[in-house]
């Protein structure tokens, strides 16, 4: 099932109660607040933001629209009723049968309903919260879908980043190092010009995945969402020839502007994922020029900032960040095999490998350490393929049984790497200019391959016998309810 946009997507949510309704709330930290204090409750809600206190009525906001396994999966066309190994082999014959879909392009669509271009531009009429108490100033843009064109090349690449509203015609932009749209940017920096961009700030939430989803150079993600969605993206031509999405409740287009011509403005400081402030005092950063803005009557923004303890988005059954699936994918596709899984356990990245020489697992890691798909991860674990690697306590297990510190445990220097909270503040002045770079650990916490047979067997109950036992006398055992996706343990 695909979502033509927001408000259909709404509608549904609303359908399976999953909706809430708030009129009135200041957007100065009241409206943050809020929705902070809903996004890190037991079951967030969609909340939508309406009569927003200085804005006119119908000029809305709506939040946490992932936040919940149905919403994930709705807005990933997962259905809703599959569960277990079903569930698992939807999602593996999904990524394995992934190919392009590209957008459909229309003459017009309904964005254009409204239009303010050259002077008549300013944004100061739609609701932009300030989110976090130690925000540089308030956000219009922190779950966009954003255009760029490569000069070079013919692929439109979507990322989302967070957009500051500076005045009526200008707002930020922060492209993390490293993201395509940062190089896509410096390409048109390097030749002395400025880029062309095109952002829509409320869009139904595949378009929010997708942007915030990972895909190679020159992939461009709009095809992606086609796919994964079930339908085309319905695209219009904005003046700078970008695909301006037809459905977008609120597009900006303009340019983000090179230094020499226009000069920088701080950004920032803004509250992170990591569940720290980034930037306190804000950092400068070129601007974006707006030079029009299509909308909706009645535009509906989406924001999902983050919020210390709070997931902007479920695992929707198909790994957390929706990745492990498709990073099992790529790992495939560079040609590693028995790979058991990939899972996330407390802070560690883990995966699961059926060795089969020496070396072998250690070569997937070193390739996970490359930064494949998103930066590498902070602390990453390998286990043997009895281990589950969504098990906290399997993985948990064999971290304290398998492993010799001085010889298991390395270190990856000078990775590429985002917003640390714990970089020194001398590397946060080259963080700002140039990107970071940082440490990652991998714990090798599989049996040596050289004697991994004389490694003691465990003294659980082996497969055979715990499948006669739960038989026979299962009536008796409290057992776990059925974990899911999980593959059962095979018991080596
Ligand atoms: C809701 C949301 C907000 C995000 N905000 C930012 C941001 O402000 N800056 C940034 O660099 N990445 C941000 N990201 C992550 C990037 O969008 C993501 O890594 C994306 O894949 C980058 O795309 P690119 O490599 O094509 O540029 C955000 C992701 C989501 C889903």
């Amino acid at each position: 099932m695909h979502f033509d946009d927001l408000r259909q997507y709404i509608a549904k949510v609303d359908e399976l109660g999953e909706a809430e309704r708030i009129n009135g709330a200041d957007p100065h930290l009241e409206l943050g607040a809020i929705y902070a204090i809903n996004a890190q409750g037991p079951n967030p809600m969609l909340m939508l933001f309406d009569e927003i206190k200085g804005y006119p009525k119908g000029y809305r906001i709506a939040t946490n629209l992932l936040g919940s396994g149905v919403r994930g999966r709705l807005a990933r066309n997962i259905p809703l009723d599959l569960e277990g190994e079903e569930l698992a082999a939807f999602s593996k014959k999904r990524f394995r049968e992934k190919r392009p879909v590209p957008p459909e392009w229309l003459d017009t669509g309904p964005v254009f309903e409204n239009v303010l271009e050259g002077s008549d531009v300013d944004l100061t009429r739609f609701p932009a919260p300030l989110w976090h108490e130690l925000d540089g100033g308030p956000y219009i843009g922190t779950a966009s879908a954003v255009m760029t064109r490569d000069p070079d090349a013919d692929w439109v690449n979507v990322g989302s980043y967070r957009s500051q509203l500076f005045d009526r015609n200008h707002i930020g932009l922060h492209q993390a190092y490293g993201h395509h749209g940062q190089i896509i940017r410096d390409h048109w920096f390097e030749r002395g010009l400025d880029c062309p961009v095109a952002i829509s700030l409320g869009q139904e939430p595949s378009l929010i995945v997708f942007s915030g989803n990972v895909e190679p150079w020159e992939v461009p993600e709009l095809d992606i969402a086609g796919y994964f969605r079930g339908a085309p993206v319905q695209v219009v031509k904005g003046k700078s020839g970008l695909p301006i999405l037809a459905w977008s409740e609120l597009t900006v287009e303009g340019f983000i502007m090179h230094p020499d011509h226009e000069p920088m403005r701080l950004e920032g400081g803004f509250g992170e994922a990591s569940g720290y402030y980034s930037h306190v005092g804000g950092y400068a950063a070129p601007v974006i020029r707006v030079d029009a803005v299509y909308y909706r009557n009645d535009p509906i923004i989406t924001a999902q900032p983050p919020v210390k303890g709070a997931s902007r988005d479920s695992d929707a059954g198909e790994g957390r960040d929706g990745g492990e699936v498709g990073l099992m994918k790529n790992l495939a596709e560079a040609g590693f095999h028995d790979v058991r899984g990939i899972g996330h356990a407390g802070p560690f990245t883990v995966i699961s490998v059926h060795q089969m020489y020496a070396g072998h697992a250690k070569r997937i890691a070193d390739w996970f350490m490359s930064g494949v798909g998103n930066r590498p991860p902070r602390m990453l674990v390998l286990v043997d393929d009895d281990i589950d690697p969504h098990d906290q306590r399997e993985v948990f297990w064999a971290i304290s049984t398998r492993i010799d510190p001085a010889e298991s445990v390395h270190i990856y220097r000078n990775l590429w790497d985002g917003l640390g909270t714990r970089n020194p503040p001398e590397q946060k002045e080259i963080e700002l200019e140039h990107g970071l770079a940082f440490s990652s650990m991998l714990i090798d916490a599989l049996k040596p391959f050289a004697w991994k047979d004389e490694f003691p067997p465990t003294n659980d109950v082996s497969p055979g016998l715990r499948q006669r036992i739960i038989e026979k006398w299962g009536e008796y055992l409290a057992l776990e309810p059925e974990p899911g996706r999980r593959a059962p343990a095979r018991g080596r």
